[in-house]
């Protein structure tokens, strides 16, 4: 599959007119940076991958340290989140944007005719660009078609699809497995129930559906009902753990032997899978022992770090040529 490159100064990905309109900076602020920084230690000349470029906040800092003569690869599924990324990475020094899944990773060094990476950082799930963009339908707190899909060009589902097609005890077991959600099954009769009246299209309307399925005090006031159904159809609609899964197989084939990989998550589906990866100590060292947490004051200046865990390995011996798109 060929990918979409950018590179510097070159031309700027696709962007919809609304999207350069509304987007003139970003409102993400990158978590654990200093962290990520101390883990990744990138030097001098080293070529980094940042896998979940975004807005663009890792990738700034990072390029500050391996300058000059480094090389720092952003991978995006987003279109937005390139353009974003392309302003705000722009002059500060050597780097290929690219529109891929970080599933594919090895594909996209390959086609880069890249061998080997001495770093690569994922700073998993979504940013705060993507969930304030009403348009996206990731945020139950603003209106608008519930979408979810972190690249709006690819064929789908999106979330309004999986709620209005899927069999009630379907929904009631992705709420549950990709949720956590305590209330899975009453949400999702609540679900079944409310599109056999009409649609659901927006993700305002799903949210007012879930509200009104769990009871009173919902885990005690501390969030919202609707997180957890949406971080479940979110994951799905972007088959987000296979993606991990992929990319944490393809590090061993990708970074060069002594190379670092630091991985941000937010929430224990994720972290259990990456802990596990790292488990393997043929192939990997653990640099962090427990996840690296943010602190008191990073929390308060940036809510959403609030659920963010770091870990950190350097490899101790690559693989040889991986199986490519091992999706
Ligand atoms: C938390 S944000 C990253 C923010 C970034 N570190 C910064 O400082 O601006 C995650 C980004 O990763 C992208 N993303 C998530 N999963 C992806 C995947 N499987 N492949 C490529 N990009 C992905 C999202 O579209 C989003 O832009």
């Amino acid at each position: 599959m060929p990918f979409a490159f950018f590179s510097y100064l070159g031309s700027e990905p696709p962007v919809s007119d609304d999207a350069r309109q509304q987007r003139s900076s970003a409102r993400h602020v990158p978590v654990l940076l200093d962290a990520v920084l101390s883990y990744l230690n990138p030097a001098p000349g080293a070529i980094v991958v940042d896998c979940t470029v975004g807005s663009g906040g890792h990738s700034a800092a990072i390029l500050s340290r391996i300058a000059p003569g480094g090389l720092l690869i952003g991978l995006d599924r987003d279109p937005d989140m390139l353009q974003l990324a392309t302003q705000r990475l722009d002059g500060l020094g050597n780097v290929r944007l690219c529109h891929a899944d970080f599933a594919d990773l090895r594909q996209v060094l390959d086609e880069l005719g890249v061998d080997r990476v001495d770093g690569v950082l994922a700073d998993l799930g979504i940013s705060s660009d993507q969930l304030a963009d009403p348009g996206r339908g990731f945020s139950f707190r603003l209106s608008g078609p519930l979408d979810m899909r972190m690249d709006p060009t690819a064929p789908g589902p999106t979330a309004a699809e999986l709620v209005n097609k899927l069999p009630e005890p379907e929904l009631a077991r992705i709420l549950k497995q990709y949720g956590e959600e305590r209330y899975a099954r009453r949400i999702a009769a609540a679900i079944v129930r409310a599109r056999r009246r009409s649609r659901i299209e927006t993700s305002e309307q799903l949210a007012e559906i879930v509200r009104a399925a769990v009871p009173a005090g919902y885990e005690r006031g501390r969030i919202d009902p609707a997180t957890r159904t949406f971080q479940a159809l979110r994951i799905v609609v972007n088959r987000e753990l296979d993606a991990l899964c992929s990319l944490l197989e393809q590090l061993p084939y990708c970074l060069r032997p002594g190379g670092r990989a630091v991985l941000i998550s937010f929430h224990s589906l994720e972290d259990r899978l990456v802990k596990r990866a790292f488990a393997d100590r043929e192939l990997w060292e653990r640099l962090t022992k427990k996840p690296i947490r943010p602190s008191a004051t990073e929390i308060a200046t940036n809510p959403r770090a609030r659920s963010a865990k770091l870990r950190a390995a350097r490899l101790r011996k690559s693989l040889d040529r991986s199986p490519t798109g091992s999706r």
